[in-house]
């Protein structure tokens, strides 16, 4: 299956290569992402390109990501015996992070379907069970918390706001390109420092996670 990724990896970036990392202060929580240190200086108009075009969410754990793993993680995020979902999961490190946490159930939610299946080896990895899906809506039993990092990145995205609050009154997210929130249903309550893993050198404003809980 690892080799399966490097082949799609492949498509965009045919120097890279993918290998399992341990994600700083989560633990031993480990993701197949992009190699630390590529040098992505020298791409091409082509492959600039395509990676614009369909973006591989999952090369990356979203400076987000990383963020709210840590917070479940050290207890900033109360997960246990929870039915919780991650809405937009990319790698799987926020529904990974909750089932090592102590939630009852997780669902790793995203649209794309390489996501999908490496949330699901990323699961394998980590010795947890995720049930993985592609709509929030399929999901039949009462959700207590969705959880949702770095799914902001568009204006138009704001609508999943709605669309999660209809499926769950507990939403909590973490985002770091939405420097207010515009929806006054949610609250900010913390704000974390850290980059993307691998850090592939976003603008500093970027590095700024800020979470924020509905007040319902
Ligand atoms: C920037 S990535 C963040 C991934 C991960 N949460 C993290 O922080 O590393 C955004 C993710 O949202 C997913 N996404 C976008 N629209 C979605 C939708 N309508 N339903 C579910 N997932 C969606 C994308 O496929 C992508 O994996």
């Amino acid at each position: 299956m690892e080799d399966q990724f490097q082949t799609y990896l492949g498509w965009y970036l045919p120097e890279a290569r993918l290998e399992y990392s341990k994600l700083p202060e989560c633990g031993g929580l480990e993701l197949l992402l992009i190699e630390a240190g590529f040098d992505d200086s020298q791409l091409s108009f082509d492959q600039i390109e395509r990676l614009s075009d369909d973006p591989p969410y999952w090369i990356f754990c979203w400076a987000s990501g990383r963020a709210m793993a840590q917070l479940i993680l050290s207890g900033g995020i109360d997960v246990k015996g929870k039915v919780v979902a991650d809405f937009g999961a990319g790698s799987g490190v926020v529904a990974i992070a909750a089932k090592l946490a102590g939630a009852s159930q997780v669902y790793a939610c995203d649209i794309d379907e390489r996501c999908r299946e490496l949330t699901t080896l990323n699961a394998k990895r980590n010795g947890v069970e995720l049930h993985v899906i592609d709509d929030l809506s399929s999901i039949s039993e009462p959700i207590d918390l969705i959880l949702a990092a770095d799914v902001l990145y568009e204006k138009k995205n704001l609508a999943f706001l709605d669309l999660m609050l209809n499926a769950c009154e507990s939403v909590v997210i973490a985002d770091s390109r939405l420097k207010h929130m515009p929806d006054h249903r949610f609250r900010h309550f913390q704000t974390l420092t850290t980059t993307s893993f691998p850090d592939f050198q976003e603008a500093k404003a970027n590095n700024e996670v800020k979470f924020y809980r509905s007040e319902g």
